[in-house]
């Protein structure tokens, strides 16, 4: 009995390339900006948490996504730093908050280029919570109508796709409510559906200014343990009439990522977060990792798990390196 012979279609790069599964194109990757509201033309800040990115002022914004458009950038999503924070997040919803500002100018400059915003209040709060507080508790319900008129100013200053991350029950059915009552009804929403309650946003709240000054986020965010309760929160995403669905955090998740690939027919996305970033610089910048391989190795298996496309903090190192195309 011949045994099998799995390495004759190794022999080469001709024969591996032929029979390859899984590939990562540019038009897979979508890069993470943080945009500040500041008077500072200037203002360019290194994340320190998160090696080679940065916080950006508006005009800073411009140049950075005029080089990697040159690169090939086939879209962004968004983070705003508001200049002042309150209770009620009310910069996230302002027709000239940071966002706003940020969705017009590069629709100005790059039509054509995929604009995502990130709809949640955390960023916004001074308490640094997702949803606004009652009796020292995010409370589900009043938060709604606030994430539905920060989508509908987003997509009015020109956002292509609303993504709410704040992880409040029934906000992506308010905020299409929302959408279609204004004629919106051409604009997706990408939901948050499956996000877990992470330590691997860490550095991400540092980048953002976003921890919460209390307490947590695991009454609103996902239990770690659980993958059934992520079916749940699908089939309420789908039935609500979210278009794309996103599992996140990535890497320590794809088992999750598989199950949602094969129970819905919706395209899926991952986003690697910052942890995962920092993580793996990390380890490059000690010389344990093979920078350019250990990278495209990490996006590849998010690729094979399911995700049809990847938020990356990598995106424009892959491109500006040409390791994407
Ligand atoms: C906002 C939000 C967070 C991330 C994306 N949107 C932080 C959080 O929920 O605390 C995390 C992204 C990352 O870690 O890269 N709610």
């Amino acid at each position: 009995m011949p045994f099998y012979r799995g390495r004759r279609l190794r022999r080469s790069p001709a024969l591996r390339t032929l029979v390859r599964e899984t590939a990562l194109h540019r038009e897979n990757l979508i890069m993470p900006y943080f945009v500040v509201d500041t008077p500072d033309v200037d203002f360019r800040s290194p994340i320190s948490a998160m090696p080679g990115q940065n916080q950006l002022s508006l005009q800073e914004l411009e140049k950075q996504i005029g080089r990697a458009a040159e690169h090939g950038l086939h879209g962004c999503l968004l983070f705003g730093i508001p200049a002042a924070k309150d209770e009620m997040g009310s910069e996230g919803y302002a027709e000239h908050g940071i966002i706003q500002r940020a969705c017009r100018m590069i629709k100005e400059n790059w039509p054509d280029l995929l604009v995502i915003t990130d709809v949640c209040l955390c960023e916004y709060t001074s308490h640094g919570h997702c949803g606004v507080i009652e009796n020292n508790d995010v409370a589900n319900d009043p938060t709604l109508e606030l994430l539905s008129r920060m989508a509908l100013s987003h997509v009015r200053a020109g956002a292509d796709i609303v993504a709410p991350s704040d992880m409040m029950d029934g906000r992506v059915g308010a905020i299409r409510e929302a959408l279609d009552a204004h004629g919106f009804t051409q604009t997706p929403i990408l939901s948050y559906s499956i996000k877990y309650a992470s330590s691997f946003y860490g550095p991400f709240r540092e980048a953002a200014e976003s921890a919460p000054k209390f307490g947590d986020r695991k009454t609103y965010q996902m239990d770690p343990p659980n993958w059934r309760e992520a079916i749940r929160e699908a089939d309420a995403d789908v039935a609500e009439g979210a278009d794309m669905l996103m599992v996140k955090p990535a890497g320590p998740y794809l088992d999750v990522l598989l199950r949602i690939r094969e129970t819905f027919a919706l395209p899926l996305c991952a986003y690697q977060v910052s942890g995962e970033y920092s993580m793996l610089m990390a380890a490059i910048e000690n010389g344990w990792l093979n920078k350019d391989a250990a990278i495209l190795e990490s996006l590849l298996g998010i690729r094979r798990a399911g995700a049809d496309f990847i938020l990356s903090y990598f995106t424009e190192y892959l491109l500006e390196n040409k390791l994407v195309r």
